[in-house]
């Protein structure tokens, strides 16, 4: 007997279309985020399911859905998956990393370009008919170029972040992380590693790249940023919920630092209001990772996890392979 599985958003045809040559394959055309009791009818019955980050798998989903064994995130982050509970029940997690470190950097650099150049800011300006002259400190901003490239979290995507900036753009890098890089690591992205504290204040340009989790909840609130200089800029391509969006909304406000660029909210698609109103912030849609290239090859990622998990292969990606030893 076929085995039935949930893709609970809108992918790709030909991902889905791979899917069904395994399975028996439940999909949602209209792409419409599923509440917490929709989810747990839908995967009623269901071995496996295609999820996003906007599905959170969390104990009581796992409790009332007894058959699931496989649940593939289309994503790296995978904070909206309890791992610990999957673990606990024999379900198999998987997320999508390294496919997407190279899209993903090449965004967190062009939303730091365009928020120390101001670009979002005088693009609004131009398109509101209020350019009537030229003069010299118009949208005045900060070079990238020379300048410190300072980056909280150094795994794949700060590491490629970094080596942009180092090879790229001749900008002393230095970064800060739960663990040091090994130095031939640190010598490949030309990164120094520093305190936090240390890191904060020598930024001219922060970019964070944290994965997200309990301990990282508002690394960056108040006191963080106070560390920082008025000149500098906060780009977040990580997860909403790292950087206090309230106390950064009033360091702008404040210009306690320049200009932030955010790619990810505290309970996105919610955006804090005062964020909204400032002219000093470039504001992207979760998008980092959105080029057709690089969803194409998330969504296969995926695809290829929940069809080996539930067909007795090796899923390429696993993210609590003890469930895989103990089957
Ligand atoms: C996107 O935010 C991801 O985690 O892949």
């Amino acid at each position: 007997m076929r085995k039935h599985v949930l893709v609970a958003r809108r992918v790709f045809d030909s991902v889905t279309t791979r899917l069904a040559a395994h399975f028996e394959v439940e999909g949602n055309a209209e792409d419409r985020v599923f509440s917490k009791v929709e989810l747990i009818a839908k995967l009623q019955g269901k071995a496996g399911a295609f999820i996003t980050g906007s599905e959170r798998i969390d104990a009581e989903v796992l409790a009332a859905c007894p058959e699931l064994r496989a649940v593939c995130n289309m994503a790296v982050g995978y904070n909206n998956i309890d791992l610990a509970a999957c673990t606990a029940r024999g379900v198999l997690a998987t997320n999508t990393p390294d496919v997407l470190t190279e899209t993903t950097a090449d965004f967190g650099f062009a939303l730091m370009m365009a928020t120390a150049r101001r670009m979002a800011e005088s693009e609004h300006f131009l398109r509101r008919g209020e350019w009537t002259k030229w003069s010299v400190d118009m949208f005045i901003g900060s070079d990238i170029h020379g300048a410190t490239l300072a980056i909280l979290g150094m795994g794949r995507i700060g590491r490629a972040i970094a080596r942009r900036g180092h090879l790229g753009f001749g900008m002393p890098v230095i970064y800060h992380n739960r663990s040091r890089l090994a130095p031939e690591l640190e010598a490949e992205v030309g990164a120094r590693y520093v305190s936090k504290d240390e890191l904060l204040k020598q930024a001219d340009h922060l970019v964070i790249v944290l994965p997200y989790s309990a301990e990282s909840h508002h690394s960056i609130g108040a006191a963080e940023l106070a560390l920082m200089k008025p000149e500098a800029t906060l780009t977040n391509v990580a997860r909403g919920g790292i950087v206090d969006d309230a106390a950064l909304a009033e360091a702008l406000r404040e210009r306690r630092i320049a200009a932030a660029g955010l790619d990810v909210f505290e309970g996105e698609p919610r955006v804090h209001p005062d964020l909204l109103s400032l002219p000093n912030v470039v504001l992207t849609p979760h998008i980092a990772s959105a080029t057709v290239k690089t969803r194409l090859a998330m969504a296969d990622l995926a695809a290829d996890n929940l069809i080996a998990a539930l067909t007795g292969g090796v899923p390429p990606t696993p993210l609590n392979p003890e469930v895989l030893a103990a089957r």
